[in-house]
């Protein structure tokens, strides 16, 4: 069975960053194969893992669109063979893990056989792995368009500010609107200075009924690295945002 894990939260929160942090996470601890998916349109989970990216599920949408409506062979395939091949290309396959972009949506006047079968196709491919994990833009426009696959853990990632959390505690509400199923929801608090969250968030945590996971620090080394261009997996085994984050992974390991 796949275990789906989904990370969101408001804009610049570090939702990219813990995914990155998570998958090395699954990696080193072998937990099993590990299919990313990059459901940002601006793609930049690559960057953070420090792989390289080529195609996206958007671009073989596209290319098909103009295909089709050029009315070209779709090199003497079907569609559907056609699109899981074009998948497969778009696979971003490393040996510990393999990433998949899905980069722009779907527009208005999209052609939308083709992307009912790249939907499909993404779901069959997520399959085959025993974990996926989705870095979701600030909205939840991935999950809500996914077809068949339930999320198992969802991370809503918040910085140290009300309006962080407000927007958490809203996208809980969507998710439990949406026809994906949610196992467990958990709040995790990012760039946090000082050792303690102020009164003012936790009473708001409580009252929004957010399960909270723990708080991850400020970690300079972080725009250290992000200064460099360099990816967050090089960031060194003891430094504060790793030790927090495995310690929060550690806590909810039932649930991974
Ligand atoms: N714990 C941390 N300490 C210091 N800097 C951090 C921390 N977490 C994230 N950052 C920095 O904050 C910025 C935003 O992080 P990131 O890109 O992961 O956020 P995001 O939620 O994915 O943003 P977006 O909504 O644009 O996708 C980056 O420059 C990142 O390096
Ligand atoms: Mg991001």
């Amino acid at each position: 069975m796949t275990k789906t894990i989904a990370v969101a939260g408001k804009g610049g929160t570090g939702k990219t960053t813990l995914t990155a942090l998570l998958i090395d996470y699954l990696v080193r601890n072998r937990k099993g194969s590990v299919l990313a998916i990059d459901a940002d349109p601006s793609t930049n989970l690559n960057l953070a893992l420090g792989v390289p990216l080529y195609d996206t599920v958007g671009d073989v949408r596209e290319e098909t669109a103009t295909a089709v409506g050029g009315g070209q062979e779709l090199a003497g395939m079907s569609k559907w063979d056609y699109l899981d091949m074009r998948i497969q290309e778009a696979l971003v396959e490393e040996t510990q893990f393999d990433l998949l972009a899905m980069g722009r949506p779907e527009g208005p006047g999209c052609y939308c056989a083709a992307n009912n079968i790249l939907r499909t196709s993404v779901d069959r491919l997520s399959e085959s792995y025993d974990y996926v994990v989705i870095d979701n833009e600030a909205g939840l426009e991935h999950l809500s368009r996914r077809t068949t696959r339930d999320v198992d853990v969802l991370f809503l990632v918040s910085d140290p500010s009300l309006r962080g959390l407000i927007a958490a505690a809203r996208a809980a509400e969507v998710v439990s609107e949406l026809k994906t199923a949610v196992g467990a929801i958990y709040l995790v608090v990012n760039r946090v200075v000082g050792d303690e969250l102020p009164e003012s968030l936790r009473k708001s945590i409580e009252e929004n009924h957010l399960k909270l996971a723990g708080v991850i620090p400020a970690d300079p080394a972080v725009n250290e690295l992000d200064a460099m261009g360099e990816p967050l997996v090089k960031l060194p085994d003891d430094s504060p945002i790793r030790r927090s984050f495995e310690a929060i992974l550690k806590a909810v390991d039932g649930d991974l």
